[in-house]
């Protein structure tokens, strides 16, 4: 749990998300076998496991055989260095000018890009008087126009790394900007280009241990363009990207969700047809109508958007959301859910016997993607380690 996290307890409001770290384990197991040996899963776990909580997430990946994690910032990697855990942890974005030092203090394996990256490691490594070269992984842009060396800026770049003293490029890699459209031939455009970058890279001497391309819908469906190592994040959770194109009914693994997210339900009331709830009174009662409350809102990552549309499971049934949904509260309709007394538990994501709400269901009754809702799951919602 972070610190945040720490302050809040369920026993002061019912409003929590339970992560199951077996299941992460398992889902890790699901992704490793369906790549088999030759591939190695690099476990993202950026934006703190995906609201899962990095630590933990780390902890239970490397106890589950992991050989590699990925997070975003130094600053993430130190936290989950600083927690024990031994596996090599990549920094995807890269790193900022001042943090060469505690980057290479915490054994942390930097994505570069720039020439600049490469000075202030070569600095900081004399400064340290390291005796090993620095493994990095080269981030090339092949197509998503955000992070990356261009192949026209590449020879130039492969050559001074090839000349380092310091520096071990130890892998290579792109991001995919389309990977769920299965028959993108974008897709197969920037693999093209990943693939003469390898090319260029190996005229300088340099021949990088690991390549890698996929996240999550390419590990899935693409096989074609894993070269041996795979970013996988989102499978790990438990979801599938729900991919489009030919095959994309297959492109699944059978990935369960890690988090579930719960609460209680803290006033009930009947009100009277015609009865408005909640902010704007855009919501009315057609009939005699059972409302509960739920301590739940916007403020904790649960979207205002879900007003309209969304459900909730009480007691193995659906519950519609009744009004907008507010920043702590949010009033829902259990008129037609038998026996609903005062602290029931209410599921926001999971799945009872016979009902389900995930992530990806929140996220498309919201506008958005199952990424946003679960990163974007609030420090104030304690996470509960089972
Ligand atoms: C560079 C990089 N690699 C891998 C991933 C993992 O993606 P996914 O969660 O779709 O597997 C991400 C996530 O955005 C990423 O930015």
């Amino acid at each position: 749990m972070s610190s945040t996290q720490q302050k809040f307890s369920v026993h002061m409001r019912p409003n929590w998300a339970e992560v199951s770290l077996a299941t992460l384990a398992e889902n890790y197991k699901v992704v490793a076998r369906h790549i088999g040996s030759g591939v190695t899963p690099c476990c993202v776990i950026k934006c703190d496991a995906y609201g899962h909580g990095v630590i933990e997430s780390a902890r239970a990946l490397e106890a589950a055989g992991a050989t590699f994690l990925g997070v975003t910032s130094t600053e993430e990697g130190i936290a989950v260095r600083e927690a024990g855990v031994k596996l090599p942890i990549l920094v995807m974005t890269g790193f900022w000018r001042g943090e060469e030092r505690p980057l290479l203090a915490h054994n942390l394996t930097p994505a570069i890009a720039t020439l600049e990256h490469i000075e202030l490691l070569e600095k900081a490594a004399a400064e340290l008087g390291l005796e090993h070269r620095i493994p990095v992984h080269l981030k090339v842009d092949t197509g998503m126009a955000r992070l990356g060396v261009s192949l026209e800026e590449l020879p130039r770049l492969a050559a001074r790394i090839a000349d380092s003293k310091y520096i071990e490029l130890e892998g290579v890699f792109s991001h995919l900007a389309e990977s769920e459209v299965l028959d993108s031939a974008f897709v197969g455009e920037q693999d093209k280009l990943f693939a003469r970058a390898i090319a260029v890279l190996a005229g300088a001497g340099l021949r990088p241990r690991y390549c890698h391309l996929a996240n999550t819908a390419a590990t899935v469906a693409r096989p074609e363009i894993w070269n041996n190592m795979a970013r996988p994040g989102l499978a790990l959770y438990g979801y599938n990207l729900q991919c489009e194109g030919p095959g994309a009914e297959k492109a699944v693994l059978p990935v369960v969700p890690v988090l579930t997210w719960k609460t209680r339900i803290i006033a009930l009331r009947e009100v009277a047809p015609g009865t408005s709830v909640g902010y704007n009174r855009n919501w009315r009662a057609t009939r005699p109508t059972r409302l509960a409350v739920i301590p739940v809102g916007y403020g904790d990552g649960y979207p205002r958007s879900l007003s309209k549309g969304g459900r909730v499971i009480v007691g193995d049934h659906y519950a519609p959301i009744a009004g907008n949904i507010s920043m702590d509260l949010t009033m829902i309709d259990v008129t037609d859910v038998p026996g609903v007394e005062l602290g029931d538990e209410v599921l926001l994501i999971g799945r009872s016997e016979h009902c389900q709400v995930g992530a990806d269901e929140l996220a498309r009754r919201a506008g958005t993607i199952v990424y946003e809702i679960l990163c974007g799951l609030s420090p104030r919602v304690p996470r509960i380690y089972v």
